[in-house]
């Protein structure tokens, strides 16, 4: 075990001041990953890229953040270049698919350019620095959700593995019923065991501080929120028949956010990437443990209670729910692709062709084709999908084909 001492005690404590000594395991998540001193993302533990504890598609290379550019200059073109046009980055990570973004924004469309406005949503605050140490020379703005006026942004907001990181509810169900999954302390055998070895160990003067032992450990309880329950009708999901101990989670902070980027646009799109499935494939009786994952030094494993505040836990993502929770936000749904159609469609494919002809040693070569390539990969980044939804569009702005939903050249019959 690994965790940060300090946040296992302020997690303790938020469970030992709450109503019930139990917290909800989305209230644990959020202080795992977010506490603000301590939390995962906070602090410098958050270890991302090829050498960290996971990377995206961004460590691959500035090809996806290029490919994305030329998706978001068409977009520009289908809004009728209006001036600014925001690009919204919410969860920008170490800033590096801004950076690949602006650079290829500012060489291959200057007119584009200079009518664009790019904002970054970021809830760490050391990942905000290390985005502004990044991102010096271009003027780009940082803001909370929050503090951006209604009905302001004409333009795209956007975002690459953010919604699998935000706190998810868990459940188990029990004949039909669904039961929240709540968080609590179980000091007493493990401060049993502390005597027992402290008694043992008098002789070595072996000092343990005590908050080392608490475990924490899992309780069904009433579901803090009847959102949970309404959840299954919302996502047009029959769950009365699925096996007792059937376990999974459920995104609510995303339905949230998704209110408040459909407030915060005026006009325009939201694109969303993520890895995740459509409703009937997320929750699905086969799959009976739910999609929570952790990531540590790239060692996947399913115990969200170890290494707490080192590594990151996250979540699929249930596309069904953004689509139709968007519709009651008035965000209609424009396209839903998988990323390696997505980028094919707007010049993975030349990309990759392209790479024989270049001039480069043999080794540098292979390493680009491979990172192009893991891109691609249906069982990897390929498979993420990729969710457009438009705001308030025009019948003849709706009706332009996006570049990246189009069906890609390479694979047309
Ligand atoms: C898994 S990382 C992805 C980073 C980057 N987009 C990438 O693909 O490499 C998630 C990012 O979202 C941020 N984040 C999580 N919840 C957020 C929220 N509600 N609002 C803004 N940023 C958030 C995290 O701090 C982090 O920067």
């Amino acid at each position: 075990m690994n965790s940060n001492p300090g946040l296992r005690e302020i997690i303790t404590d938020h469970i030992a001041t709450s109503p019930q000594k139990r917290i909800t395991f989305a209230q644990f998540m959020d202080l795992a990953l977010y506490h603000p001193q301590l939390g995962y993302y906070s602090t410098k533990a958050v270890n991302l890229g090829k050498q960290g504890d996971f990377f995206t598609s961004i460590h691959l290379g500035a090809d996806f953040g290029e490919l994305l550019a030329v998706q978001f200059a068409q977009m520009w073109e289908i809004l009728g270049r209006p001036v600014p046009f925001s690009l919204v980055e919410m969860g920008a990570g170490q800033g590096l698919l801004a950076l690949d973004i602006l650079k290829y924004i500012q060489q291959e469309y200057p007119d584009f350019f200079n009518a664009l406005d790019y904002l970054i949503v970021e809830k760490s605050l050391a990942l905000k620095q290390e985005q502004q140490q990044r991102l010096q020379e271009f003027s780009v703005r940082w803001f909370n959700l929050e503090e951006i006026p209604s009905h302001s942004i004409t333009g795209c907001f956007f975002s690459n593995e953010l919604v699998d990181a935000m706190p998810v509810h868990q459940f188990v169900l029990q004949q039909g019923k669904l039961w929240e999954i709540y968080v609590t302390t179980l000091e007493g055998e493990a401060n049993e065991a502390d005597e027992a070895d402290k008694a043992d160990k008098a002789d070595e003067k072996v000092i343990t501080s005590p908050i080392e032992l608490v475990s924490f450990v899992e309780i069904p309880g009433t579901p803090s929120t009847s959102k949970l329950v309404e959840y299954f009708d919302f996502v047009g999901i029959n769950i009365s028949d699925f096996p007792d101990n059937y376990r999974s989670e459920i995104n609510l902070a995303a339905l949230d956010w998704l209110s408040m980027v459909a407030d915060r646009l005026q006009r325009g799109y939201l694109l969303t990437i993520d890895y995740g499935y459509p409703a009937n494939r997320y929750y699905n009786p086969r799959r009976s443990q739910g999609t929570l994952q952790c990531y540590y030094h790239h060692q996947r494993h399913n115990d969200p209670y170890i290494n707490i505040g080192q590594q990151d836990i996250t979540a699929h993502v249930d596309f069904t729910a953004l689509e139709r929770w968007g519709e009651r936000c008035g965000l209609d749904k424009v396209g839903f692709t998988e990323q390696a159609l997505f980028l094919m469609a707007l010049g993975l494919g030349e990309r990759i062709a392209g790479l024989s002809y270049t001039q480069q040693p043999i080794s540098q070569l292979l390493r680009r084709r491979d990172m192009l390539h893991q891109l691609l990969d249906p069982l990897g980044l390929g498979g993420f999908g990729v969710l457009v939804q438009g705001k308030r569009l025009t019948t003849q702005e709706a009706a332009q084909p996006l570049k990246g939903l189009s069906v890609p050249e390479q694979i047309k019959i």
